[in-house]
């Protein structure tokens, strides 16, 4: 008789046995889908999900081992976000079709509370930061990146888009309102939207020195309360403050008209979690391909990109997104 162990090809097969072992799972599958536009750390999981800590830890071993999510640290935490497949791998494809499945799932309605309210919880450590700092507002931002180091790359996009002498323009989080001369400038109407009612003084402070006729400033979150559609909307260094960047620039999507274009400035992908505290980041920067990735779920179509890198070890991207004109298929560019 022969005892040996039947041939089997260890590597490949382990692989894929670990791929449906994640996935052979409830809890790992539902984790999953609440990964499926957002990334949270496993303490943010454990209250999502209401389970101890150390068993979802376990839960997020079983699927980083399977190549299912990928980690990022920041500072002590560790967060966790979808792996993309790679079609090309093997067990790139079983990977590729369990995420599409698993997107069909409908997170219980206790499972989806629990998210909005990790939500809620970043959004105010958001406000409270800018509420407390606004006096040190420039020093705290030039720590990193100040407006001085991305305005000139943001305006060479903007020229190069070329508005119509009536378009409008929307900036998100104007904070002190350094750029709102150089829109006024630009376009014939301004409105400038801040969550923030000591930000939104600074910037009426400066309107008011600049003698901005043709700015209109409002106290608003951008993305809970209803606006206008314009022409340009511009986001500098706002996007790593918002709690959930795939919803946003989806809801930011809906205020850019036909044809018209998104702008973003944002801060690569980077691990100074110091940033959290010194400069109330939500985010540490994005991955480029993440916020290409979430723009065109959103219906934009990706435009120039420009890259500034910092002394300081930094890189900042400026990124331009064209919404579709309905009408035409046209945008300004
Ligand atoms: C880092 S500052 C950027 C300021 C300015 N754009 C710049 O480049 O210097 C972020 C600004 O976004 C504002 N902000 C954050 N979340 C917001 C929200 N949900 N709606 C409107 N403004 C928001 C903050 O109050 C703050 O003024």
């Amino acid at each position: 008789m022969n005892l040996r162990a039947p041939l089997i090809r260890h590597d490949a097969c382990d692989e894929l046995a670990a791929l449906c072992k994640a996935g052979g799972d409830p809890l790992r599958l539902n984790v999953l889908r609440a990964l499926s536009n957002d990334s949270f750390g496993v303490l943010e999981l454990a209250q999502i999900f209401a389970t101890g800590q150390s068993g979802m830890s376990h839960h997020l071993k079983v699927l980083a081992q399977a190549g299912l999510v990928a980690t990022r640290r920041e500072g002590n935490a560790i967060f966790y976000r979808r792996a993309l497949p790679q079609g090309e791998l093997f067990g790139g494809r079983l990977h590729a079709a369990l995420l599409e499945e698993v997107d069909e799932l409908n997170l219980p309605a206790e499972v989806q509370a629990r998210i909005a309210a990790v939500h809620g919880q970043r959004a105010a450590a958001s406000e409270d930061f800018f509420a407390r700092t606004v006096e040190k507002f420039r020093a705290q931002q030039d720590l990193i990146a100040g407006l001085a180091q991305y305005r000139d790359s943001v305006l060479a996009l903007l020229d190069a888009l070329s508005f119509p002498a009536a378009a409008t323009a929307l900036e998100v989080g104007p904070g002190d309102g350094g750029f709102l001369p150089e829109l006024a400038r630009r376009f014939r109407r301004v409105i400038a939207l801040d969550n923030s009612p000591a930000m939104l003084e600074l910037a009426r402070l400066r309107c008011a020195q600049e003698g901005l006729g043709n700015v209109e400033l409002r106290l608003a979150d951008a993305l809970n309360d209803a606006q206008q559609a314009a022409d340009c909307v511009v986001l500098n260094m706002v996007l790593h403050h918002f709690a959930t960047p795939a919803e946003a620039l989806q809801q930011l999507a809906g205020l850019v008209k036909s044809g018209g274009s998104l702008l973003i400035t944002e801060l690569c992908s980077h691990n100074q979690s110091w940033a959290r505290e010194a400069c109330g980041d939500l985010w540490l920067g994005f991955e480029q391909d993440d916020l290409a990735r979430w723009a065109a779920a959103a219906g934009l179509a990706p435009g120039e990109s420009l890259y500034i890198g910092l002394k300081n070890g930094f890189q900042i991207q400026v990124r331009h997104f064209a919404k579709p004109d309905s009408r035409s298929n046209l945008t300004h560019r």
